[in-house]
């Protein structure tokens, strides 16, 4: 504090003190002298580091739950979609998954209920996820790229999907899934970094740290085109076949 701000505190104090108590503290000391107190550092700005992984120690260090690390994304306010959803969908299934799944983002019914896939295009992917053996109540996790709802369902912007990345690598990181299966273009190219063609490239295999990631049609395309259902399909007994292998070694 200044000696200024400390000597009218102090002659605040003392007129207050003459006013109840009818004399004033010269007739029992000397006036104090005031000094500026020494300069404190300005505490500086913390911002929560965001881990990546490209940034191993970071993540080796996350040491969160996914509940944890769920109840900071339903905090989050890192970009505009913040304004306009009415829950956050962090993502939802087992905690030691086979498979994540990895959809674009909530659309209405998943904004109004705070879960991942659960209108009509939900009700497909649990469909074509149990033709394959896989569930999200037993051995799969559901997540987006974003988790807040773009208005209007537009696709997410770049600058959404980087601001929300870090959570699903993140997730990635605690789930440890065994294989990824990305539904649609902008899940696979968010995850692989690449421009992808999903009428080419659906049913290819990519890697990320390691693990295996399978592109194929988003099922929102295949209730507006149900000529995608057949590749889709060969697609997951493809995406079957090599988690099987992976569970028998
Ligand atoms: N579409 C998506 O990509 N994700 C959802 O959670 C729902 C619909």
């Amino acid at each position: 504090m200044k000696a200024a701000d400390k000597q009218l505190i102090y002659t605040l104090l003392k007129t207050a003190d003459a006013y109840e108590c009818g004399y004033t503290r010269e007739k029992f000391a000397a006036e104090p002298v005031f000094t500026d107190d020494a300069e404190t550092p300005q505490q500086e700005m913390t911002v929560e580091p965001i881990p990546t992984m490209t940034d191993s120690s970071a993540n080796a260090n996350s040491g969160l739950t996914i509940e944890e690390l769920n109840a900071k994304i339903l905090r989050c306010t890192r970009c505009g979609l913040a304004r306009t959803r009415n829950n956050v969908v962090p993502g939802m299934g087992v905690q030691t998954p086979d498979v994540l799944v990895i959809g674009e983002g909530p659309g209405h019914d998943e904004d109004m209920q705070g879960l991942p896939f659960v209108g009509k295009a939900g009700i497909l992917l649990d469909r074509m996820l149990a033709a394959i053996g896989l569930d999200r109540k037993t051995n799969c996790y559901i997540a987006n790229i974003v988790k807040c709802r773009p208005p209007e369902n537009r696709n997410p912007l770049p600058d959404e999907q980087s601001a929300c990345f870090s959570f699903l690598e993140t997730q990635i990181h605690i789930l440890k899934p065994k294989m990824i299966l990305c539904m649609g273009k902008i899940a696979i190219e968010k995850i692989t970094g690449q421009s992808i063609s999903i009428n080419a490239q659906h049913g290819e295999f990519f890697d990320y740290n390691g693990i295996p990631v399978m592109p194929t049609y988003h099922p929102s395309a295949l209730l507006r085109n149900e000529q995608l259902k057949r590749p889709a399909w060969e697609d997951l007994k493809l995406f079957k076949k090599r988690l099987d292998e992976i569970n028998n070694n």
